[in-house]
């Protein structure tokens, strides 16, 4: 279905558009990249430029290399021109409303085979497909932020997509050095749903006021062997994004209590305190400002560490439960979408499910909260002493 010689199109030349857009071409794929405001893609072609200048100073690719990649991809102005496209990745802004109307316009430009894809952090695909009257070619293909460097690349067949579609995606996208999983059509799909508890228990712990966030984040890093803390890492992503990707997961799975945003977090968006962005988020990052120390108590640490690992795991086993993705794509997203330590599934196994299932009892007998409610696969493992590997 797709060789070499498929033109790729883009619309939307922000920063997950653009991204994608240098991957294709680095592939060697003609690209044509839309958007329908001027000066983003203006600001795209020059930021495309200085990217590539950067990578051929610090001798990551050869002058040559930036120069083909460069020819590789268009700016175009148009959305007609992407009619000669054999693949169109939509990147626009995250609204179903939007994305919908582009969708059903983007079918009537497009060739009859040309593949209609969605770049969606968390919404539905099968919802998207049905702005098509062929919904069975489209489907979603999430990159990661920055998609350059991420390598996880997560392919989401809607209910309607044609099988052969998903697979040459998949092939297509493996030929661009990504690693992909295939993940059902379900809110959130792996990664931004199994993740949720990173940031939601971590506000949890902060708002019942068991530690402060400074301590939470060294837990997770010092003792959890995380990269980031759950506050570092939500200041980062930003609170615009962070808290809608979890109001979006939660009203999804119709108000799940087990996906439930934090009111600290809301607040902060109210405020506009959106993370390293704005200077301020949990942290405040002018330059005169002090870092909160972490209070380094070891015992505190490991069980906000465990408390935090018991939910991850408990989501992660839950979307296995519930055939969403298979053992070995839920934890090859988490290693490498989000660079967890380890796969959830596998640490499980490592600390015994006897522990995890221990800790969330413990959670549920203490709250008497459905949020806490454990994952029926990890009773079954429990009773039967089984293992996920
Ligand atoms: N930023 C992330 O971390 C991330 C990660 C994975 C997926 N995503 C998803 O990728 C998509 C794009 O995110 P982003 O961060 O690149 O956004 P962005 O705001 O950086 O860029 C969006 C671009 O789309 C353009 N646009 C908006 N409506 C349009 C339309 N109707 N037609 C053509 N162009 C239009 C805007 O002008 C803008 O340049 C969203 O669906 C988002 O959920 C984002």
């Amino acid at each position: 279905m797709f060789t070499k010689d498929s033109i790729i199109g883009i619309v939307g030349s922000g920063a997950m558009g653009s991204g994608i857009a240098q991957v294709a071409a680095t592939a060697k794929h003609s690209v044509l990249v839309y958007d329908n405001n001027e000066t983003s893609l203006a600001k795209a072609e020059i930021n495309l430029k200085s990217s590539l200048q950067k990578l051929v100073e610090k001798q990551k690719i050869s002058s040559e290399e930036s120069e083909s990649i460069l020819s590789k991809i268009k700016f175009v102005k148009t959305l007609n021109s992407l009619s000669i496209c054999d693949l169109i990745i939509e990147a626009i802004v995250e609204n179903i409303e939007v994305k919908k109307k582009l969708f059903h316009e983007l079918e009537k430009i497009a060739k009859p085979e040309t593949v209609l894809a969605s770049n969606t952090s968390s919404l539905s695909i099968t919802s998207i497909a049905a702005a098509c009257e062929k919904p069975s070619k489209v489907m979603g293909i999430h990159f990661f932020n920055p998609a350059t460097i991420m390598p996880l690349v997560e392919i989401i067949p809607g209910i309607a997509t044609d099988e052969a579609i998903t697979k040459a995606s998949k092939t297509l996208i493996d030929s661009w050095k990504k690693i992909t999983v295939i993940t059902k059509d379900t809110p959130g799909f792996i990664v931004n749903r199994v993740a949720r508890p990173f940031y939601s228990e971590a506000l949890r712990i902060y708002e019942e006021g068991i530690a402060d966030m400074a301590t939470i984040d060294w837990a997770m890093k010092e003792i959890g062997g995380f990269k980031m803390g759950p506050f570092e890492l939500m200041d980062l992503i930003g609170h615009d994004v962070n808290y809608v990707v979890t109001e979006t997961v939660w009203k999804q799975f119709y108000f799940d209590p087990k996906f439930k945003p934090a009111l600290a977090q809301k607040r902060l968006l109210e405020a506009g305190f959106l993370g390293k962005k704005t200077g301020r988020g949990f942290y405040n990052y002018a330059p005169d400002s002090q870092p909160p120390a972490p209070e380094k108590n070891t015992d505190l640490g490991t069980q906000i560490f465990k408390r935090i690992l018991a939910m991850l795991i408990n989501e992660a086993a839950d979307t296995l439960y519930l055939k969403v993705a298979s053992r070995d794509d839920i934890d090859m997203a988490m290693t490498k979408g989000v660079n967890y330590p380890k796969g959830l599934l596998k640490w499980c196994d490592e600390m015994g499910v006897d522990n995890v299932v221990k800790e969330l009892t413990s959670l549920k007998d203490f709250y008497e909260e459905d949020r806490y409610r454990i994952s029926p696969i990890l009773k079954q493992n429990f009773i039967l002493r089984k293992t996920f590997y």
